[in-house]
């Protein structure tokens, strides 16, 4: 039954939605070409290629006989770690069902009708969702570069606006945005609209930047109580079946976002997961090493395809293919799955997930055999 011949009844708002599209799953690739699965390499939700670390199979081993209880609703001891990891008081943390929760929370505690947000184009398609829920306006700011344009976006602030979200790194762009010019961004949101308008600055692929480029991004939230930061646990630690994320934030906006939360909304064995690999060093660094790795090979191949490509800052390249509908097709057929991004606006590209050098290899030889074909 299409939406329009149901009887159901239900705000414009949320039948306006176009539903989020996620990566395709290898056991239904297999299923529709008749494919091994074992043989599928699956480079599309930018997901760990390490996989899930043996710290953190060692901590779910051990919860697993506590499952019969309900988590711990206010994940103390995953907040005491990440205190004494950011410096921050308990009370300046939330926990989210991955760092997506988080994002919907705080859209859950500011928006409603007759308010909007603010976000650039070809921005991490969740804002839009968690806009178009709560019934705001979205304004969506032209990209420059194909990265977020913080100066229009800050002329695009209306009397309305509650919320600008800003991807850092953005996904599924790769682009990436200095801290100081995120500071002047925050510094100008001070002095012409206060306190009014919150900035959610979204750092899943975080870890994935070289240390130069890092800054510390907790230390805006102690200057601004109108910022929020969020991080997962998804992307370098490992974890993206899990769901678990988390914000840090003033006291004030912590409290908001708290009471609209879903209770136990961070399931036990993400939570105890999340201290372990919280500990877990060399894991992270070996995440570090194998992306600018991967990050490296299929730059080059790229090049050597004299494809055009946005330089990388986290676990995926973006790549202008042309025709990518068709050869997004080809590469299923060869069990090669990656992400078209028309939906995001950019429908000659393709985002490609950084695997390990093998699977990176597999992607590379049938996007050459593809194209080679199509100059044939
Ligand atoms: C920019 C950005 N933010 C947030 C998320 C949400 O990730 P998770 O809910 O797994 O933490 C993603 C996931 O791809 C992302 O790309």
């Amino acid at each position: 039954m299409s939406s329009t011949d149901s009887p159901l009844v239900a705000p414009s708002h949320v039948t306006a939605i176009a539903p989020y599209q996620a990566g395709k799953p290898i056991e239904e690739l297999a299923r529709e070409y008749g494919l091994d699965p074992t043989a599928i390499v699956k480079l599309a939700s930018n997901e760990n290629p390490l996989g899930m670390p043996q710290s953190a199979q060692a901590a779910i081993a051990q919860a697993v006989a506590g499952l019969g209880r309900y988590p711990d609703a206010a994940g103390f001891d995953l907040k005491a770690a990440l205190s004494e990891r950011y410096g921050v008081p308990q009370n300046w943390l939330t926990l989210g069902n991955g760092s997506n929760d988080i994002l919907e929370i705080v859209a859950h505690a500011l928006l409603e009708p007759g308010t909007s947000v603010v976000y650039s184009q070809h921005a991490f398609v969740v804002y839009r969702l968690a806009t178009q829920a709560r019934g705001a306006r979205h304004i969506m700011v032209p990209a420059r570069d194909l990265g977020h344009d913080l100066s229009a976006m800050l002329e695009a602030i209306a009397p309305d606006t509650r919320l600008v979200y800003i991807a850092n790194p953005n996904n599924p762009t790769g682009t990436f945005l200095p801290g100081d010019a995120i500071e002047q961004f925050l510094a100008q949101i001070a002095k012409r609209h206060g306190g009014r308008v919150t900035v959610v600055l979204d750092e899943a692929y975080n870890e994935y930047l070289e240390p130069a480029l890092r800054f510390d991004s907790v230390a805006l939230v102690r200057k601004y109580p109108n910022l929020l930061v969020s991080r997962t646990f998804s992307k370098a630690y490992g974890l993206a079946g899990l769901r678990v994320g988390f914000a840090v934030a003033q006291p004030a906006l912590t409290d908001l976002l708290n009471r609209v939360r879903q209770p136990f909304n961070v399931n036990t064995l993400a939570q105890v997961a999340a201290i372990a690999v919280l500990g877990d060093a060399e894991f992270l660094a070996r995440s570090f090493e194998v992306n600018q790795g991967g990050k490296r090979q299929l730059q080059a191949a790229f090049d050597q395809l004299g494809l055009t490509y946005v330089p990388s800052y986290a676990n995926f390249v973006l790549v202008k293919v042309g025709d990518a509908a068709r050869i997004n097709l080809e590469l299923l057929k060869r069990g090669v799955i990656v992400r078209p991004v028309a939906g995001d606006g950019l429908p000659e590209w393709l985002r490609v997930s950084i695997g390990l050098p093998e699977e990176n290899a597999r992607f590379i030889s049938a996007l050459t055999e593809i194209l080679g074909s199509r100059h044939a």
